[in-house]
């Protein structure tokens, strides 16, 4: 006998990130990130207490900004179905957002099993670097990036004059800028927003091809469920800011010589990936309002099928108000 289908978990993930940004986006451009911050974990909280799983965060929010809390090891879920670790960014990009910038999204991932995906500690930072399904298995963290760059070329029957890196703007990261300039490939910087930059590099139609640079931790874990959906690969390793930062790597037993892989970051096989946009971009389409209503735009992974949705959805506000104290659509 055939064994039963079971339920793509995704669907349901996606109504958590689209009630996150659509909380977000109402203070987009009003220069108040942890607003925004609030009212997308405020929608996220309240959803996923809808769903049929058993659920623990384990990438949590707010550590590193003093945000409001879907703290590490809160439970979620109805604690019925299947038991899952949960990883969340209700705003990866909450500076974009204040800002009225392009690029934010509300992401979250949940991988089959307790115990599936890496908890990073308190260390925020990872030196990352992520390819998309061509160029998976040439990559190594440890090597240089010209080396890295010339193993991408190779894969994907380039030059490397052709290829285009995307690394986060920041004084950490300009080692790998001039690394990459150096071997005579092109650079995307971005302001904010890292976990899009990996999906890009998996994504068909982007001119991206490689992420390199230190990022956050969340979104280095949150990255590697995108990409063990799409086929692609990211290897991190821990980034102490200073010396507290390794003193406590210590004593919460942190390797920092550790490079961690796709598999490492995220173990299980079942994963299910999410993400809605909050402010316009080159990936998802903003929250956009008009009387009475507003319109998402959001992307559905799942490891197991390799299926990637991309789903509008129109929302009736005022007749979400009616049913939020019961049980929210
Ligand atoms: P937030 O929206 O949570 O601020 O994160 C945005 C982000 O750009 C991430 O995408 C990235 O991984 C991280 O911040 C980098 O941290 P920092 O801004 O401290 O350099």
């Amino acid at each position: 006998m055939a064994e039963p289908v079971e339920r793509n978990l995704g669907l349901d993930l996606v109504r958590v990130t689209e009630t996150a940004a659509m909380g977000a986006a109402r203070w987009m451009g009003r220069g108040d990130k942890e607003a925004a911050d609030q009212a997308a974990v405020d929608g996220m909280r309240a959803h996923l207490a809808t769903l049929a799983i058993d659920g623990v965060v384990v990438i949590g929010e707010g550590e590193k900004d003093n945000a409001p809390m879907l703290f590490n090891g809160e439970k979620v879920g109805s604690g019925e179905g299947m038991p899952v670790d949960v990883a969340v960014d209700p705003v990866d990009g909450t500076t974009l957002t204040a800002h009225g910038m392009p690029g934010a999204i509300a992401v979250i991932a949940l991988a089959a099993g307790h115990g599936t995906m890496y908890t990073p500690g308190s260390l925020v930072y990872m030196d990352k670097i992520a390819v998309g399904p061509e160029a998976a298995g040439t990559i190594d963290l440890e090597a240089p990036v010209e080396h890295n760059l010339q193993q991408v070329a190779k894969a994907k029957g380039e030059d490397i004059e052709d290829l285009r890196a995307v690394i986060l703007d920041r004084p950490r990261n300009q080692r790998y800028i001039d690394a990459v300039r150096k071997a005579g490939a092109r650079i995307r910087l971005i302001r904010d927003g890292d976990v899009a930059g990996s999906i890009a590099t998996a994504r068909e139609k982007t001119d991206i091809d490689i992420l390199l640079g230190i990022g956050g931790s969340p979104e280095a874990v949150l990255s590697a469920a995108a990409l063990k959906c799409m086929g692609g690969e990211i290897q991190c390793r821990l980034w102490p800011r200073d010396h507290a930062e390794r003193k406590l790597a210590e004593f919460e037993e942190l390797d920092l010589d550790r490079v961690l892989g796709t598999d490492e970051l995220v173990s299980s096989d079942n994963v299910f990936f999410a993400a809605t946009g909050v402010t316009g971009g080159e990936y998802l389409k903003g929250v956009d309002f008009y009387g009475g209503g507003a319109s998402t735009h959001s992307v559905i992974m799942r490891s197991k099928t390799g299926s990637i949705r991309y789903m509008d959805a129109f929302h009736d506000l005022n007749k979400l108000r009616l049913i939020a104290s019961d049980v929210l659509d």
